[in-house]
């Protein structure tokens, strides 16, 4: 098979049905399978948690997609996260983290990983020469968003990397912001993707579901017996409403990015915005970067309003075809106020973000309408 990305993402991991031709791959609703004789199993398959075909064939795809050795797919982007760091971490083992990083993301290192002993630090990822000086012998993770949530900060994949594994520690990059569409971690040095694939990768905003992509089979590997021991994998149903979306990621993508940078251009001419914040800005400081290891910059827009977070609020409640709400990456225009909302839980942290924040996750609809609906709702 060729392996341009769109032909990857409608057909790896999805050979036709053997027993029947279906050329979806179906929704296997079994938890369990029939053994032919004790330990004798039909493709590998003993039980769902372990392994389910819809599932496979996901995996499979965001493998290719990823240009990883082993994917595998789990019931959010958490529960992956949550399993990277307990295949690799041990009590008093240390993670450096983004100073800038989706607020559950935070939650997770901060709430529940550390009262485990697991020690973090928040560093800015743009600045190669503080993840040095924040290295210890105990680091065995650094942690990148990239572009990062809610502040679209920009890290230089390729350069955390090589830090990283003079270090002898881990490189994981949570992808979902770019998606593999538009970055390839793993191809920059990268050893494990992480996304959240209720984001772009489903991107109908009908599922919610996690993924994990490793550049080597041994890490894969032991993330996927992991995966097995912990439990929090995808449904089938989920697995396939995945797939489904995956097949036309490309196609999203490039239209979020046209539709994303007329917003910019929008934003940017407008008195009551104070700042407007995209990688694809020349003036962005991570704009070089951004340009080196992404192939567009993307469809979520940040932006700072004039009249401090009451102003910002507002924008969000007078928005109509931007629906207000959390999360992104669909093909509906959403907007929300991550100070209230998605970063709520880094309220007081060094993750906290500002008050005066707007984010909005532009969608696939008619950019006209799109443009007239935050021109009214900016006032
Ligand atoms: C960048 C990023 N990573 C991870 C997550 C967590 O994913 P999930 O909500 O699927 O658990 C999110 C959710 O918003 C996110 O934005």
């Amino acid at each position: 098979m060729s392996n341009g990305f769109e032909t990857l993402a409608i057909h790896a991991g999805q050979e036709p049905d053997p027993l029947t031709g279906a050329v979806v791959p179906p929704i296997y609703a079994t938890s369990t399978y029939k053994q032919d004789g004790v330990g004798g199993l039909r493709s590998g398959y003993e039980y769902s948690r372990s392994a389910n075909p819809t599932r496979t064939a996901l995996e499979e795809a965001l493998a290719a997609v990823e240009a990883g050795a082993r994917g595998l797919a789990f019931a959010s982007g958490l529960a992956a996260e949550d399993t990277v760091l307990r295949t690799v971490c041990r009590p008093n083992d240390h993670v450096i983290i983004p100073n800038d990083a989706y607020g559950g993301t935070y939650r997770l290192f901060a709430k529940v990983n550390e009262r485990w002993g697991l020690r973090y630090d928040p560093v800015p990822l743009g600045n190669l020469d503080a993840v040095a000086g924040a290295m210890t012998q105990k680091t065995k993770i650094v942690w990148v968003e990239t572009p990062t949530n809610p502040l679209l900060g920009i890290a230089d994949i390729a350069g955390l990397a090589e830090l990283a594994h003079e270090n002898d520690a881990l490189l994981v990059v949570d992808n979902t912001f770019a998606s593999p569409y538009l970055q390839r971690p793993l191809e920059l040095g990268a050893d494990i993707v992480v996304h959240s694939t209720t984001k772009y990768v489903g991107g109908h905003s009908d599922v919610v579901g996690g993924a994990l992509v490793a550049r080597s089979k041994e890490l894969g590997d032991e993330l996927a017996y992991h995966q097995n021991a912990m439990g929090a994998v995808a449904g089938p149903f989920d697995a396939w409403l995945t797939l489904r979306g995956l097949k036309t990621l490309g196609v999203r993508m490039d239209r979020h990015c046209d539709n994303a940078e007329r917003v910019v251009d929008l934003l940017l001419a407008h008195p009551k915005v104070t700042q407007v914040l995209y990688p694809g800005l020349g003036e962005h400081p991570g704009h070089e970067v951004a340009a080196k290891q992404m192939k567009r910059f993307g469809g979520m827009v940040s932006f700072r309003v004039a009249g401090g977070e009451e102003a910002a609020v507002e924008v969000c409640n007078r928005a109509e075809l931007f629906t207000l709400g959390e999360s992104l990456g669909g093909v509906e225009s959403l907007i929300e106020h991550p100070g209230r909302m998605t970063h709520a839980s880094a309220a007081g942290s060094p993750l906290e973000v500002p008050a005066d924040l707007v984010r909005l996750s532009v969608g696939i609809e008619t950019v006209d309408d799109l443009l007239a609906d935050l021109t009214r709702a900016l006032g």
